[in-house]
């Protein structure tokens, strides 16, 4: 099994996509490919590319104005772009933060804004990168591993967030916790406790390694192993062999709703301009303008040095979107569905590819969505079995895999369902 590093590794290195630029189709669309690597040449080819240490921390559409929006995809001219484009960035460098808007219909900047309250922009994956391997070249943490009888090739360390308890934090930085990945290929089964290395993110140096005295006793890896084969996950969805909805761009249509799925890298999916036809009134209404997970917050609630700081907003410090996982068709989605890419920009401001970030199907949920027998005419049964569309995705945030459905029925609910179906 690939560890959490191997695969935040991979992330990195894949190979970054151009192929795609066609036309936009709806106002919300996320920034495509060309778009990412238009802002970082903008940016990148600007006043800001003297500053020191440039990296891109967010890279995001500017959303036109709602009422705007409704105008206009009310218009005869749904067929042609939105006419403005904007994408909002977050860069840091020379240890300030810059909050830009960049116009892309004319490809300059309309304004720069030196950020200076309370808070950080969200780690890059670079950095977090990065800071997992710093022990691996301390010659203290080498010795400290030594001397508990630890193999050093068996270690793997990771990044934690560490929270605020009202102090003033000056500078930014990330706690590593490690776990020893021998006899167990689950590393999160075994973690070395009492080990603490406090790293500064802006100068990627550690600054102090807290080890507690003592013999580090780590849990047992019996029956911690994780299944080798990703199909020993089992369970096949029942399959819907006829699909009836349509994906155009990112509009999904599909019975009586139409809808714009979304994606960028702290949210992950987003729907919006949601409508539903109103069969009496003849008329499409709208639903939802637009909906995503605003935050997840995991607070472990342990006073001990090494776990109080763990109060984790998955989303906005690690994102859901630069979370989410490649679906494998089949055991993440049923047969029936489509996918959708995910992109967004990489410390380095150049676009990132997620394939199958999102999947979209239909299923059969077990349920009666109408019925009659007529007791007039003796055997005249009518009804339908309730079929829904499920909108789905994927967040990998640690040892967390956040299941996230967005499931649209036709009696004109949205059911949104967070979930989690570890085995461990
Ligand atoms: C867009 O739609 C309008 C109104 O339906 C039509 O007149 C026009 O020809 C269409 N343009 C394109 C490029 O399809
Ligand atoms: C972006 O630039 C275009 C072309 O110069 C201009 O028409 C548009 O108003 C600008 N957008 C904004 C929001 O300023
Ligand atoms: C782009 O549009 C903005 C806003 O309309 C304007 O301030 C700026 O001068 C334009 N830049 C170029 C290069 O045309
Ligand atoms: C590891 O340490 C050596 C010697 O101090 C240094 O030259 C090298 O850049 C360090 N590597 C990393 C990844 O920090
Ligand atoms: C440490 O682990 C590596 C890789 O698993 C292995 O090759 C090596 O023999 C181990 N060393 C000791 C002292 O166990
Ligand atoms: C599948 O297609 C058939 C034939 O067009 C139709 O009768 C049936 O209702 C469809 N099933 C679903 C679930 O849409
Ligand atoms: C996920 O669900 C499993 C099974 O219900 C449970 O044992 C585990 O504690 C849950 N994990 C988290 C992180 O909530």
């Amino acid at each position: 099994m690939e560890t959490f590093m191997n695969i935040l590794i991979t992330i990195l290195v894949l190979t970054f996509q151009f192929l795609f630029t066609g036309s936009h189709h709806h106002p919300l669309d996320p920034l495509n490919p060309n778009e990412i690597s238009k802002i970082q040449q903008i940016i990148t080819t600007s006043h800001l590319s003297s500053l020191p240490n440039l990296n891109f921390h967010f890279v995001d559409l500017d959303e036109p104005d709602k009422k705007d929006v409704i105008k206009w995809l009310s218009s005869e001219k749904q067929n042609q772009s939105f006419p403005h484009r904007q994408a909002k960035v977050v860069v840091r460098g020379g240890g300030k933060t810059h909050e830009i808007i960049v116009n892309l219909t004319n490809g300059s900047i309309t304004s720069d804004h030196v950020y200076k309250g309370d808070g950080y922009p969200p780690l890059t994956l670079t950095e977090l990168v990065q800071a997992a391997r710093l022990p691996f070249n301390s010659s203290k943490f080498k010795d400290l591993v030594a001397r508990r009888g630890l193999n050093i090739s068996g270690i793997t360390c990771f990044p934690f967030t560490i929270g605020w308890f009202g102090e003033s934090i000056t500078r930014r930085a990330v706690k590593l916790s490690c776990f020893y990945r021998e006899r167990t290929n689950n590393v999160f089964s075994m973690p070395i406790e009492g080990l603490t290395i406090l790293v500064n993110i802006e100068s990627m140096q550690i600054t102090s390694i807290i080890s507690k005295r003592g013999k580090t006793t780590l849990p047992e890896a019996d029956g911690t192993q994780l299944f080798s084969s990703v199909s020993s996950f089992g369970e096949r969805p029942d399959p819907i062999n006829n699909r009836s909805f349509t994906i155009n761009g990112h509009n999904i249509n599909w019975k009586n709703w139409r809808f714009h799925v979304g994606f960028n890298a702290r949210a992950g999916v987003i729907i919006s301009t949601t409508s539903i036809f109103d069969s009496g009134k003849q008329e499409w209404r709208r639903v939802l303008y637009r909906g995503h997970i605003s935050e997840t917050f995991v607070p472990y609630m342990d006073p001990s040095s090494e776990w109080y700081y763990r109060t984790f907003f998955d989303v906005g410090e690690f994102g859901f979107g630069r979370s989410a996982v490649s679906l494998v068709p089949l055991i993440d989605c049923p047969s029936n569905a489509a996918y959708l890419d995910g992109y967004m920009a990489g410390g380095d401001g150049l676009p990132q590819k997620v394939p199958r970030a999102i999947c979209i199907f239909e299923r059969y949920t077990g349920d009666i969505a109408w019925r009659h027998t007529e007791v007039n005419w003796y055997s005249r049964e009518s009804g339908e079995s309730e079929v829904n569309l499920v909108v789905r995705m994927v967040a990998t945030v640690g040892n967390y895999d956040y299941i996230l459905d967005w499931e649209f029925k036709q009696t004109g609910s949205i059911k949104v369902k967070v979930r989690n179906r570890s085995k461990t």
